[in-house]
């Protein structure tokens, strides 16, 4: 029987399967923004007539990299979900099996929208990249869950410190998310740009995720501060899609949910500025 090596634990592959899939989804954002969406002459699961298009940047290739970096990254979810039932811990087990459950339904509507070749006339549309989105959120979701749970038994800090470490790593992320962000005017929302946006957003999204988790019973406000700025932010993130029609309103509807989305981090950052345990509620105010 061949040995693990010790370096392999069950939480730093979750940690690996959760950032392989930010990365996929940053890379269909690409896929969708190069307009690479029905490369491969629509078709599915070949390309263009081939297994492996030519090893070029061009639309053909982008699509196909979106689906065999797909591949690998479900067989990963796979692993993840099968170590959790090994493990028998039932929070991963289940929040990675939901993602497990996801997968096939998101590799048909992947399916779906390249119309596999023709066969689904009306599948490249909107409703079809909605669902392809939220799939893959909600997949996000349930990986970051899933490793975070996996962490739960090896911290060093208490909540309340890990809280500001989760608003901490959000602010950073929400900032450098900021120059890339279709409602922020500073950078074109190019190409790149779009793929940039989703892959910082989606550490900050972490970030207050993890927040969420580990104030839960450790400080009810910054919890509460976390969980709407999570709320926030998916927003932004759907407005960084071509899912409404953007128009100068939406424009600004965008950048002032991203400053409020930068001030509720940052409002849950200062209040856990205290190292105690205890709720700042609950604590003296005698300053003097
Ligand atoms: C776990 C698996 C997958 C994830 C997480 C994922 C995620 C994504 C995301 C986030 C986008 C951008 C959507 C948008 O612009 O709103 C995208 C685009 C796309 N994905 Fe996937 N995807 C997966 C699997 C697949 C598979 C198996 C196919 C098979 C063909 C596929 C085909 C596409 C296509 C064609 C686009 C571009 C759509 C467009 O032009 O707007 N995806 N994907």
């Amino acid at each position: 029987m061949t040995r693990r090596p010790d370096w392999l634990s069950f939480r730093r592959f979750a940690a690996v399967t959760t950032a392989l899939t930010l990365s996929l989804i940053s890379i269909g954002v690409y896929t969708s923004a190069t307009g690479s969406g029905l490369a491969c002459e629509a078709q599915w699961p070949l390309c263009s007539d081939q297994l492996v298009p030519a090893l070029a940047i061009n639309p053909d290739f982008i699509e196909w990299f979106h689906r065999v970096f797909a591949m690998f990254t479900g067989f990963l979810i796979l692993g993840t979900a099968g170590w959790a039932w090994r493990l028998g811990d039932r929070k991963t087990m289940f929040a990675s099996t939901l993602a497990v459950v996801l997968l096939p339904l998101q590799i048909s509507i992947g399916a779906v929208t390249v119309t596999i070749g023709g066969l689904i006339p009306g599948g490249y549309s909107l409703p079809t990249h909605a669902a392809h989105l939220l799939v893959a959120l909600t997949i996000f979701t349930l990986l970051s869950l899933t490793t975070l749970f996996a962490y739960r038994n090896n911290h060093r800090r208490p909540p309340r410190e890990r809280g500001r470490l989760g608003f901490g790593l959000a602010l950073g992320a929400l900032v450098v998310s900021g120059l890339f962000s279709r409602g922020v005017p500073l950078l074109s929302y190019s190409t790149g740009a779009q793929a940039w946006f989703y892959a910082v957003s989606l550490v900050a999204f972490f970030g207050l995720l993890a927040a969420v988790v580990w104030l839960d019973g450790a400080d009810r406000i910054g919890r509460w501060l976390a969980a709407s700025a999570l709320g926030v932010l998916f927003v932004t993130l759907l407005l960084g899609r071509d899912l409404v029609m953007y128009t100068g309103t939406i424009r600004q509807l965008n950048f002032g949910l991203y400053l409020l989305c930068i001030g509720l981090t940052v409002a849950g950052f200062w209040r856990l500025k205290t190292p105690s345990e205890q709720p700042v509620s609950q604590r003296s105010t005698h300053s003097d």
